[in-house]
């Protein structure tokens, strides 16, 4: 009989009672497992590893690419102002995933600020943050001098809860950053309906997420803006490099002129002096020309990674305390950046995620416990005492912020998260089922780990 066809609590009482042999046949052969012997001794207790082989390198290097970027660098044309390279990233781009424009820029930390300033994000307003993301997403509130007001995650989607956003509005709400976290699409329809209900503009943070989906829509083109990252552990990676999707002309043209020193764009009025403030936020021709030749590439290891995630679903869920990610309401298709799960410490005998992870590194797969609780990070104290934010905001505020900070959702996800890295997911089923046996070694090992 398979793993898979007993339930959660038979599955348990076999595999802990070690009665599978003569009861039911052994039953983790659908794991690819087929003597008891294979489970015993954990390579952190000196055993024998599961996985003693590689995992697929990222970034990969595209050698057709070559030619043409050598050439760009010895015409001296390296500028966007002087080439045709970020141009055509950007329509390319944009046909990929459906919006009606995109504006490359430097990284993903542009691609943000320039999109919380165009829609007029200003000092002392406030904006609602999913918690659960790197550091960038709220850092670049603080850039604008406005606070990042955090609405709790749902511990089973790693995302935002929408449910939870209206308790947060207050008279300064101005924007909302749902983050697509690890490429899984946040439940937009929750987000824009919060948004509409109170005048809100949305800012899709994307870094994570290109080519997932929204009721078979592109995540990045389903708020006011979306902001991607081209950073190189990323999907389509090119060092460093950004973008901005967005479907409004004006709003677009105003993007490209505030990440070009202000110059005025499309049809924007062309007016004496330098009207118009900026930043330099440019892509380089040869950010763009990697990405470029990365792009042909993309859609293809998105299916594979796809492919091996649901694989890995069904499997990590048969095993006891290993619960997988579910899709957000309306999610159509994720592309993991990571794939997460959470480690529930009472079904393997208690023992602590920190435990769980040493234990599966040393059997050859690489993971890590994914966000801590940035929510508390010290940044933010700095940023609430400086001198700036006590003339923003009343101490009365402030006072409030701290004191609303309890997210209990997001607490319980960054105590049990795991992820494993996008690149693994590029190899083959028979890598899954090391990833897979692995953890079921150590689940039936638990005890020898206390
Ligand atoms: C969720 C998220 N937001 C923002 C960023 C910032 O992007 P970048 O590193 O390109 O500036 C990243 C990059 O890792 C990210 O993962």
């Amino acid at each position: 009989m398979r793993l898979s066809k007993l339930t959660r609590r038979q599955a348990i009482t076999v595999s802990s009672a070690g009665l599978a042999g003569a009861m039911l046949g052994f039953p983790f052969r659908s794991f690819g497992i087929n003597s008891r012997r294979q489970l015993k001794k954990l390579a952190l207790n000196g055993g024998e590893k599961v996985r003693s082989a590689s995992w697929p390198q990222w970034p990969y290097w595209d050698q057709t690419a070559e030619p043409g970027i050598l050439d760009m660098f010895r015409s001296g044309r390296w500028w966007r102002g002087s080439g045709e390279y970020v141009a055509e990233f950007e329509k390319k781009y944009a046909e990929l995933m459906g919006a009606r424009r995109c504006l490359a820029t430097a990284s993903g930390t542009t691609a943000l600020m320039t999109a919380l300033h165009v829609l007029g994000v200003d000092a002392g307003d406030e904006v609602l943050v999913s918690p659960y993301t790197f550091i960038a997403t709220y850092n670049v509130i603080f850039e604008s001098k406005a606070l990042p007001v955090f609405v709790d995650s749902d511990p089973e989607t790693f995302l935002i809860d929408p449910k939870k956003i209206e308790a947060k509005i207050t008279e300064r709400t101005v924007a909302v950053v749902p983050v697509h976290i690890y490429g899984l699409p946040a439940d937009m329809d929750g987000v824009n309906n919060a948004a509409k209900a109170h005048g809100l503009k949305v800012i899709e943070d994307a870094c994570q997420a290109w080519l997932a989906e929204y009721r078979g829509k592109r995540v990045g083109s389903l708020g006011d803006l979306g902001c991607f990252s081209f950073q190189n552990s990323k999907h389509l990676a090119s060092g460093e490099g950004g973008a901005i999707l967005g479907n409004d002309e004006d709003i677009m043209d105003r993007c490209n002129a505030y990440h070009n020193c202000g110059r005025p764009y499309g049809r924007m009025k062309r007016l004496q002096g330098n009207p118009y403030n900026g930043m330099n936020f440019r892509m380089q021709q040869s950010q763009a020309l990697i990405l470029i030749s990365q792009m042909k590439r993309i859609e293809k290891d998105n299916d594979i990674r796809l492919s091996n995630a649901l694989y890995l679903d069904k499997k990590l869920k048969e095993i006891p305390g290993i619960v997988p990610y579910r899709l957000a309401e309306g999610a159509t298709r994720a592309v993991y950046h990571m794939y997460p799960f959470r480690f529930i410490s009472e079904e393997f005998g208690n023992i602590s995620r920190d435990k769980f992870i040493k234990a599966l590194n040393a059997e050859g797969i690489p993971c890590n416990s994914g966000y801590g609780r940035q929510n508390m990070d010290g940044l933010i104290e700095e940023q609430l005492n400086s001198k700036g934010f006590k003339r923003l905001f009343p101490e009365s505020r402030l006072k409030r912020w701290r004191d609303e900070n309890q997210l209990p959702g997001n607490d319980k996800l960054c105590d049990q998260a795991v992820t494993f890295y996008q690149s693994m997911l590029l190899g083959s089923k028979s890598d899954m089922d090391d990833i897979a046996n692995a953890i079921l070694k150590i689940y039936e090992n638990r005890n020898s780990l206390v």
